[in-house]
């Protein structure tokens, strides 16, 4: 009966990918069905997606409670395909469009989209642990010119590793050694996750990227092995960047976990055991770090030598929100588009925001192209269309972060996030 209920669940996710709900409704039956393993990969697959989850937070502590308690770990389970969150992939093209025609109105300059390879990760850390996905973003890809705005924080990567790493001889002369690590933070969907993919692109090999599927295993003991593997080739291939996307997932407040949550205890500890220089030599190591909650981070992880430097990256300004619309408006066929009326209309949209005005719009135009069986540009008025539907997003984050600021910065960790929202008049 209960297989019944779970094959029409894995229907209903299937469908729905992107409701968190039911996939951890899902997630709870295949744990009381005694799948643990698949269970845990739902589970991770939204943590992934929204890694401040309480429910999903939640279940990964019961569900590794189950698994030690069977005492019979079982084959760890692939996360689902449909585990990529929706990003800049622009495969929502309907067939049969000369969509190329149209990227003419806009320039041919603008970048390829990203294309992501993974190789296995080779580790000393013994044959048995498993082989963890990296992200390996060599191939065609964003470069930081890609990304819109966000000058000081390319500023900021270039001082810290991208200059060093290219003049290694001059940086070694001036006493500079590549180690430690740095926190972007920020509300969802302004272009943390883009910005390592644009860094990605200017390092090719020297960059591996991870999140917490890549770590977590259902394996008693495996998921900290992981881990160290993964720290372990980076070492290997030093100088390395190691970007940990959504880490408080892996870095969560080690108070915050309950009795059921030991082995996420193991997870931080042993997080803070690779990144501590004092531990392994770390020289060439390099970690960059994303969150939007990075006051869920264990502090620990803050500490110096760790990811002792924060920068928030903001919601795009107006010159920032013109590119990153250009970016998304680039392979659809368009007509009369004025890009600078809608950066000026668009105030508080994050660059996923704009990206679901340039799709949204799109499909409007599709659907009248299908009505009138002829190919419709995407004009002003489906943008308009479009914008009356679409809402900033940005402001519920900034609101709460604006309470963070008010009563927990004491050290100057959000200083520029202060100064963001003083100069939005939120502060
Ligand atoms: N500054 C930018 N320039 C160009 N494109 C951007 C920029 N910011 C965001 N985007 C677009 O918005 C999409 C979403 O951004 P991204 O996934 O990097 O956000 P994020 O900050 O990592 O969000 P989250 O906190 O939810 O993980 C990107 O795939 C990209 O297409
Ligand atoms: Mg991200």
């Amino acid at each position: 009966m209960n297989d019944a209920l779970i094959a029409s669940l894995l229907r209903a996710v299937e469908a729905a990918p992107d409701d968190h709900a039911l996939r951890l409704h899902l997630a709870e039956q295949l744990d009381g069905a005694g799948r643990s393993a698949e269970a845990l990969s739902h589970v991770s697959i939204v943590l992934q997606q929204e890694p401040g989850n309480a429910s999903a937070l939640g279940m990964l502590g019961a569900i590794s409670a189950s698994m030690a308690a069977t005492m019979a770990p079982q084959a760890p389970v692939a996360p689902a395909a449909d585990a990529a969150p929706a990003g800049n992939q622009q495969n929502d093209t309907p067939p049969g469009y000369d969509w190329e025609a149209g990227s003419k109105e806009l320039g041919s300059s603008l970048p390829a989209p990203f294309i992501e390879g993974r190789v296995p990760l080779h580790s000393d850390a013994g044959s048995d642990v498993p082989e963890a996905p990296i992200e390996n973003p060599a191939g065609p890809g964003v470069t930081l010119d890609d990304v819109g705005g966000l000058q000081a924080v390319k500023d900021r990567l270039h001082e810290s590793f991208l200059a060093p790493m290219r003049n290694a001889a001059i940086a070694k002369a001036f006493g500079k050694s590549l180690r430690g690590g740095l926190l972007l933070y920020g509300p969802p969907g302004c272009g943390k996750t883009f910005l390592a993919r644009a860094v990605a692109g200017e390092l090719k090999a020297n960059f591996m990227s991870v999140t917490i599927t890549d770590v977590v295993d259902s394996y008693i003991g495996e998921t900290e092995k992981r881990l160290k593997a993964i720290f372990d080739q980076a070492r290997k291939n030093a100088p390395t960047v190691l970007f940990i996307d959504e880490i408080d997932a892996i870095g969560i407040r080690r108070g915050s976990l309950t009795g059921s949550g030991a082995w996420m205890r193991q997870m931080v500890n042993q997080l803070l055991i690779e990144m501590d220089s004092l531990a392994g030599n770390n020289d060439g190591l390099y970690v960059l770090g994303a969150t939007n909650h990075p006051w869920d981070l264990d502090e620990a992880l803050l500490r110096p030598g760790r990811l002792d430097r924060t920068l928030l990256v903001t919601p795009p300004d107006a010159p920032a929100r013109e590119s990153i619309l250009r970016y998304h408006l680039k392979n659809r066929p368009i007509a009369g588009i004025a890009l600078e009326w809608i950066a000026a209309q668009t105030d508080g949209f994050s660059g996923a925001d704009l990206e679901h005005v340039c799709t949204t719009a799109a499909e409007k135009a599709m659907m009248q192209s299908i009505e009138r069986n002829e190919v419709l540009p995407l004009d002003m008025g489906h943008i308009r269309t479009a914008l009356a539907e679409i809402k900033a997003s940005t402001l519920p984050w900034l609101e709460s972060a604006r309470n963070v600021v008010r009563f927990s910065n004491q050290h100057g960790r959000y200083d520029d996030l202060s100064e963001y929202l003083v100069s939005q008049n939120m502060l």
